[in-house]
C-alpha cells in the first residue's frame, strides 16, 4: 500500500512508472465509452472515497471517472455530512471506519496537519486531492500532458509559471526537482516561494529561477503555467493581492518571449489572472490538461492500490 501526498516524498521512478502506465492506458481506451472498464478491470470492485471540504469540479469528475474505469466505484461526501465535519467525531475513529467499508481514501482539506493525521491512523492508501501545501495530482497530470503535446521528456523543456505561490506552484517545484526540468517563476516579490521549498530544493541540488518581471520569466519558455492569484480560501485582502498582480496578467504579448511554439496550461478554473484571448488561443491546451486527470490518475490509484505494472 502506498500512499500519494506530496510529490517531493514520492521517488522519481515512481513517478515516471505512473507517467509511463497512463500513457499505455490512455492509447488502448480509445474505443471505449466512458463508463467502460480497461480491460482486466484491475479494480474489480474496489471503492474509493472521496471527501471535500472545498469546492471542486474537475477533481471529484476525473477521480469518479478514473476509478470506474477501472472497475470500481466511488463515495462521494462533504465532509460538514460527517460526524467529523460536525465537530462530533475523530479523526482517529472515523480513519478506521473509511478503512472498514472502502480500499481508498482521497481528501481535499484546508489543512495539511489532517492529511498527516489520517496517514497515521487509515489502514488504506490516502491520496492527497489539494491541501494547502500541495495539489500532487494535478501537477503529475500536468507532466503528463506536457509530454504529450510536446513529445519529449519534460527535462529537455523550459517551463514557466507566472502567478502566486501557492499549493500547485510548490506541486511544480517539487516536480522540477524529481523530473529535473528547468523552472522559472515570475510572480511579484510579496508573492515569491517561501523558505522552506526553496531550502528543499537547495538540500536537493537544483535550482529554480524567480524573477519579477514575467517577461524575464517567460524568456525561451516552452510551457507557460498559471492559476488564480486567489486560492480557494485564501485569507487575504483580495483587492490588495490583485494588484500586486496586475503586471503578471498573462496577455498575447507574452509569447513575443518564449518559443515559437510555447504552449499555454492552467489548472482551472481561472480568474481574472489570464486575458481571454490566451485561455482559449491558439497556445491553450486547457481542456485537454483537464481530461488528462482521469488517465494520469487511473495510474496513480494502481501505484496505491499496489496494481501497477
Ligand atoms: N484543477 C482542479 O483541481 O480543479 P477543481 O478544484 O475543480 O477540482
Ligand atoms: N490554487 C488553487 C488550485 C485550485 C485547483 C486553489 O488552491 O484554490
Amino acid at each position: 500500500m502506498k500512499h500519494f501526498i506530496n510529490l517531493k516524498d514520492i521517488p522519481s521512478r515512481d513517478l515516471r512508472k505512473i507517467i509511463v502506465d497512463a500513457k499505455k492506458r490512455k492509447k488502448k481506451r480509445k474505443k471505449l465509452n466512458t463508463l467502460e472498464p480497461d480491460k482486466g478491470s484491475p479494480l474489480k470492485g474496489k471503492m474509493l472515497v472521496q471527501m471535500f471540504e472545498k469546492a471542486s469540479s474537475r477533481t471529484r469528475i476525473s477521480f469518479y471517472l478514473a476509478i470506474k474505469q477501472l472497475g470500481g466505484g466511488t463515495l462521494t461526501l462533504r465532509s460538514n455530512e460527517l460526524h467529523l465535519g460536525q465537530g462530533g467525531e475523530t479523526i482517529a475513529d472515523t480513519a478506521k471506519i473509511l478503512s472498514t467499508y472502502g480500499d481508498g481514501f482521497m481528501l481535499r482539506t484546508d489543512d495539511d496537519k489532517k492529511i498527516e493525521d489520517f496517514q497515521k491512523h487509515l489502514k488504506i492508501p490516502i491520496i492527497n486531492g489539494l491541501s494547502p501545501s500541495s495539489h500532487p495530482t494535478q501537477v503529475l497530470s500536468d507532466i503528463f500532458t506536457v509530454e504529450e503535446i510536446k513529445k519529449k521528456p519534460i527535462s529537455k523543456l523550459k517551463i514557466c509559471w507566472i502567478g502566486d505561490s501557492n499549493n500547485v506552484l510548490d506541486s511544480l517545484i517539487a516536480a522540477s526537482v524529481k523530473f529535473s526540468f528547468r523552472l522559472s517563476i515570475g510572480c511579484p516579490k510579496k508573492f515569491a516561494p517561501g523558505k522552506k521549498v526553496k531550502d528543499w530544493v537547495i538540500k536537493n541540488k537544483k535550482k529554480i529561477f524567480i524573477y519579477h518581471d514575467p517577461k524575464k520569466a517567460a524568456m525561451d519558455a516552452d510551457v507557460i503555467f498559471s492559476d488564480k492569484v486567489i486560492s480557494l480560501n485564501d485569507k487575504v485582502n483580495k483587492k490588495r493581492k490583485k494588484q500586486h498582480f496586475q503586471k503578471f496578467k498573462i496577455k498575447k504579448e507574452i509569447f513575443n518571449y518564449t518559443k515559437k511554439n510555447c504552449i499555454f496550461l492552467h489548472c482551472l478554473p481561472r480568474g481574472d489572472e489570464v486575458e481571454e484571448s490566451v485561455f482559449l488561443g491558439k497556445n491553450s491546451h486547457v481542456w485537454q490538461q483537464a481530461l488528462n486527470r482521469v488517465h494520469v490518475q487511473k495510474s496513480i490509484l494502481l501505484y496505491c492500490f499496489g496494481k501497477l505494472r
